[in-house]
């Protein structure tokens, strides 16, 4: 939550800050500000509350001159969203500004102690707090600003990232980071600084990605500098990031969440790359083959997730039972962290995590961990934190995703979570054998069929326009589909604020009822299997109480068709697999409604992509 981004080179530096803080703004957008220092020394900040363009549209008339400055676009967490509680902050000398993405936890504290010493706030953010005890430190000790910056960090509590702007050193950004991702751009003779690449890749492919407690000092004149707490030397390799612009463009679609879900089909094939075979009847997931030893005969596997990510678990629980028998929790990572588990080395967690940057599954994996178990990371952001800090795992390589709400994320977190089920099914045996040819071959088509779902767009989108009226929504499903309803409840949630909620078909009777009349559609996945008829008689249920029904079905169910209101036809593909086609729809009803009410859909109220912190 919350992006950063910094420039120190030959550049004007604004319009590479705002261009950054363009591409950023899915970490929050609730206030956005800039520093940047003159040639002429003066630092010169300005803030706006809002988003990105209502910054551009405040500093319009202001002097953007400057080849080395910092910017932020906020997700509040201490102070409202404000123009005063924006940042960057600066200290009330005047001469150091700063950004931070994170919680500084003992902020009241310190804010104590700095008051009582007579240091005077301007805000009610954490991160002031901590601007002006590096300035404190700097200006009554007499040190340089590295060794405040040093010694600040270690009375601090919390998760950051910062960057740090001093007006009496123009040639310098210092930065550091401690749970809250920070990525170094190095260009020809210009450095950049990101939470993500997205900032940086316009400009260069060599990246560092700083790990936790490291401080990096950006100097015009010398190479970046890391040290740690201690000022001891850091060694980093240079990273080439494999990211185009394209990627994180719109692509001549209004909107990222809805060339995301047009993406998919693309997206699963990058994903199943070099690892579905079908000629030769296999999947391969090189962590598989790596950690035979760890992975093959846990006592049971924990899966650790949030939102999204942990619909997919679901998801996943009953692909590992049923390909692998091996028993499957699933947890939310934010419960998980702070309970007594029992677990031990005979355990593997499973964490999932599109960002790789979710604080909860980042705690949850260094709980388990502390406990010996054995963690298999499922993630999207390439050298994000989680990925990192698992002992093994697989990208999913579907590509950024920017819109807050997560799709393609989504079906290529359920598309490993297949292929990790298979191939360990296969390993142990408890696959049959023919089973494992129909699942490998029908798995490497749903691109293609997804192909023809996504095709039935404008339908859908007729669809949804029907039923903006609603103040709630109800998604039901069963067996590999209840997942899926819960997911299809939280998109739409999401992105047009009305409330939904997901169930199991069959637990529908024991209270949702209640709740439907009229005015309440509700969402039924009624594909044919063998709990058909059981769904059918759920929807009955609820024509019966006058509600609307929107059911989605296997291609040419006549039955379903006379009772609902409103059909959308999956193509036909193993039962397994249905949530890759079903959650598509639900994707665009979702997206649909919303437009339709004319909500923000990239950038939803409250939210932001990137949960980094709790
Ligand atoms: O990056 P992660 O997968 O760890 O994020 C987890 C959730 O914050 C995320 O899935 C969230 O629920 C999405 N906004 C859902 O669309």
């Amino acid at each position: 939550m919350c992006g950063i981004v910094g420039y120190l080179g030959k550049r004007n530096a604004y319009p590479v800050l705002i261009k950054g803080l363009k591409r950023l703004e899915y970490r929050g957008y609730d206030s956005a500000g800039v520093a940047l220092l003159t040639d002429e020394h003066k630092l010169n900040v300005y803030k706006a509350k809002g988003k990105v363009a209502d910054l551009e549209a405040y500093a319009s008339d202001k002097d953007i001159s400057g080849t080395v400055g910092i910017a932020h676009t906020r997700w509040a967490t201490h102070g409202e969203p404000n123009t005063a509680n924006a940042h960057p902050h600066m200290s009330s000398s005047g001469s150091l500004a700063m950004i931070h993405n994170g919680i500084i936890e003992n902020y009241s504290v310190l804010k104590k102690q700095l008051i009582e010493k007579g240091v005077e706030f301007k805000s009610s953010t954490d991160t002031e707090v901590l601007i002006q005890l590096i300035d404190y430190i700097k200006t009554t000790s007499k040190v340089d600003l590295l060794t405040a910056v040093r010694s600040a960090l270690r009375s601090v509590i919390g998760a950051y990232a910062i960057a740090i702007l001093d007006k009496d050193n123009p040639d310098e950004i210092i930065a550091a980071r401690k749970s809250s991702p920070l990525v170094v751009g190095i260009g020809e003779e210009e450095f950049f600084i990101g939470s993500d690449a997205s900032p940086i890749i316009e400009y260069t492919n060599k990246v560092v990605y700083l790990d936790d407690e490291d401080i990096v000092v950006l100097n015009r004149n010398k190479e970046p500098q890391y040290v740690d707490f201690d000022n001891t030397k850091v060694d980093h390799d240079v990273t080439e990031v494999d990211l185009n612009l394209a990627q994180i463009e719109k692509g001549g679609y209004p909107h990222f969440m809805l060339k995301e879900i047009y993406e998919q089909p693309d997206c699963l094939k990058d994903c199943m790359r070099g690892r579905i075979n079908v000629e030769a009847n296999n999947v391969t997931l090189s962590a598989i083959i790596d950690n035979r030893k760890h992975l093959i005969n846990p006592r049971r596997i924990i899966i650790v997730a949030c939102g999204t990510s942990w619909h997919a678990g679901l998801i996943g629980k009953q692909l590992i039972e049923d390909f692998c028998q091996i028993p499957v929790e699933v947890e939310y990572a934010s419960e998980f962290r702070y309970s007594n588990p029992v677990i031990n080395n005979q355990d593997v967690v499973i964490a999932i995590s599109q960002s790789g940057e979710t604080a909860d599954t980042l705690a949850a994996i260094e709980l388990a961990k502390s406990k010996g178990a054995f963690i298999y990371g499922i993630c999207n952001a390439i050298g994000s934190s989680i990925a990192r800090a698992t002992h093994t795992g697989s990208y999913i390589h579907v590509g950024p995703e920017i819109g807050v709400a997560s799709t393609k994320a989504f079906t290529g977190q359920v598309t490993v979570l297949t292929m990790l089920a298979l191939a360990l099914g296969k390993e142990r045996g408890t696959v049959d054998q023919q089973r494992y040819t129909t699942v490998i071959s029908a798995l490497e088509n749903i691109p293609s069929l997804m192909l023809q779902l996504l095709e039935q767009g404008d339908m859908i989108r007729d669809i949804s326009r029907v039923f903006t009226y609603a103040h709630n929504f109800l998604y039901l499903g069963r067996g590999y589909n209840y997942p899926v309803a819960l997911e299809g409840a939280l998109k739409l949630k999401e992105i047009s604020y009305i409330h939904a909620e997901g169930y199991p078909a069959a637990e529908m009777k024991h209270g949702p009822i209640a709740l439907i009349d009229e005015e309440m559609p509700v969402v039924v996945i009624a594909t044919q299997n063998e709990l058909h008829d059981k769904v059918l008689s759920n929807i009955q249920e609820i024509k019966a109480r006058h509600a609307r029904v929107i059911a989605i079905i296997s291609k040419g169910d006549e039955t379903v068709k006379k009772l609902a209101d409103a059909t959308i036809e999956l193509p036909e593909t193993e039962k397994c697999l249905e949530p890759l086609l079903a959650s598509i729809p639900l994707q665009m009803l979702a997206y649909y409604v919303a437009i339709a009410k004319g909500k923000d859909v990239d950038q939803p109220r409250n939210l932001a992509k990137s949960v980094t912190v709790e």
